[in-house]
């Protein structure tokens, strides 16, 4: 395994464990501290292997001790040891640099979002879904492409441009415990967004902080709470108020109740619809819970390795879902009427990593319909009806068709 794999999965441990949402990392060659995405990564592992400073410096003090007795051998021992530390990075092979690693955690798709829908975004673990939704709100810039927000390219946008812009994306993150600050209260939680767009201040600022708490369901005494002094559920209202205080119409619930127990999980998902239907508001809804997409959500885009494999409305993709991926995910649902069984189909393997994404289909390591053809061949658009699309080389039916979603 390569020092940039190994690194990835730590990396991919350490977001899962806390739900990162960027990870800066100083090392000892960098004065500043880097946020690792997929561009930077690579500037990350360009770096030289850094020299053994220590070995150096026992050399360094053994070549004083001779020179305080001999002092030409001495002399010039300390001199090879100098001319050695500065020049030894520049010959080979001491001048290797580990692997340049390139990841391209979501290639070129494209979701469409229409306004007062609730669009999921469904896969396995590390195939891109957190990414994507970043990137989409501008907390990741894209190395291309672009994403439209009431007919703007947000990625165009100057920096005071995009804050204005910014009240009217937000995101809930799947920790809530690792995105809130754990030394302010709740009250100073919420309140942040109304202090960083001036939007309100004082009295009105403690009221609309109030208002926000009871939309969610928490009491007022919970404005001076630490984050820690919540359970989990209550942390999550906290995430949720803190996302609705600036009136925003979108917002990435990235899996919002994964993390959560399963007693309380229906009672924030219930909040999450309420909200939504209350303040017309549009969602970007990740999860890889099947059950819950196909209760919330409009429509469903179905994502593998970074692409879009079959979307459509909930409906389609759950009732004549046409992709294999699709039927492995679906078919892993449990269904609660006993008399009914879904025959399973099970997956071997593990999701590749995508710094080394196969040729062909990605989906072709672990699909049971693989051909030739997929091995070679990126599968292109196919429709079903004008909202349903799926990309396989090896399924009936529908009409091919310039591509929308992976471009
Ligand atoms: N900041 C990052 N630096 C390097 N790799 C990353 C970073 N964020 C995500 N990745 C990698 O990109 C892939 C997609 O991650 P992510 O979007 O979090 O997936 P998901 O949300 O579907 O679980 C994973 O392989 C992950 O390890
Ligand atoms: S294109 Fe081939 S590998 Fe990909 S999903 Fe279809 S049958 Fe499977
Ligand atoms: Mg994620």
């Amino acid at each position: 395994m390569s020092s940039a794999d190994s690194f990835i999965d730590k990396l991919q441990d350490k977001q899962q464990q806390k739900g990162l949402l960027a990870d800066r990392i100083r090392t000892k060659e960098m004065d500043e501290d880097v946020i690792l995405d997929v561009d930077n990564l690579r500037k990350f592992f360009d770096i030289p292997v850094p020299f053994e400073t220590t070995w150096f410096m026992i050399a360094f003090v053994g070549a004083i001790v001779v020179f305080a007795f001999e002092q030409l051998i001495g002399l010039i021992l300390v001199g090879a040891i100098i001319v050695l530390y500065f020049a030894l990075p520049y010959i080979p092979p001491f001048n290797k640099r580990p692997k340049v690693a390139h990841l391209k955690a979501v290639d070129g798709i494209t979701i469409k979002i229409k306004k007062g829908k609730i669009v999921g975004l469904v896969g396995e673990s590390g195939c891109g879904k957190s990414t994507a939704a970043k990137t989409i709100i501008r907390l990741h810039e894209p190395t291309s492409g672009a994403v439209y927000f009431k007919g703007i390219d947000i990625n165009r946008l100057t920096s005071d441009e995009m804050k204005e812009i910014r009240r009217h994306l937000q995101i809930v993150f799947q920790d809530p415990y690792a995105s809130l600050n754990p030394r302010a209260t709740a009250h100073d939680i919420i309140i942040e967004p109304f202090d960083i767009h001036g939007v309100a201040s004082g009295d009105e600022a403690s009221y609309r902080v109030l208002t926000l708490l009871k939309d969610v369901g928490l009491a007022p005494h919970h404005a001076y709470r630490y984050p820690h002094e919540f359970s989990g559920g209550q942390r999550q209202r906290l995430g949720i108020a803190r996302a609705l205080a600036l009136e925003p119409d979108f917002i990435v619930m990235d899996e919002p109740v994964s993390n959560l127990d399963v007693s309380v999980r229906a009672a924030i998902i219930q909040l999450i619809l309420e909200l939504q239907k209350k303040m017309g508001l549009t969602y970007l809804f990740i999860a890889h819970d099947l059950s819950l997409v196909k209760i919330l959500c409009d429509e469903v885009n179905v994502m593998y390795l970074g692409r879009i494999m079959e979307a459509g409305t909930s409906d389609e993709i759950f009732e004549s879902m046409m992709h294999p991926y699709t039927k492995a995910l679906i078919s892993a649902v449990p269904i609660a009427d006993p008399t009914k069984r879904s025959k399973k189909i099970f997956l071997t393997g593990d999701i590749p990593t995508p710094i080394n994404p196969p040729p062909g289909c990605k989906f072709q390591t672990r699909c049971p319909l693989v051909s030739d053809v997929c091995r070679v061949e990126e599968p292109i658009a196919r429709w079903y009806s004008e909202s349903h699309v799926a990309y396989c080389h090896n399924i009936e039916g529908g009409h091919e068709s310039p591509d929308f979603f992976n471009q």
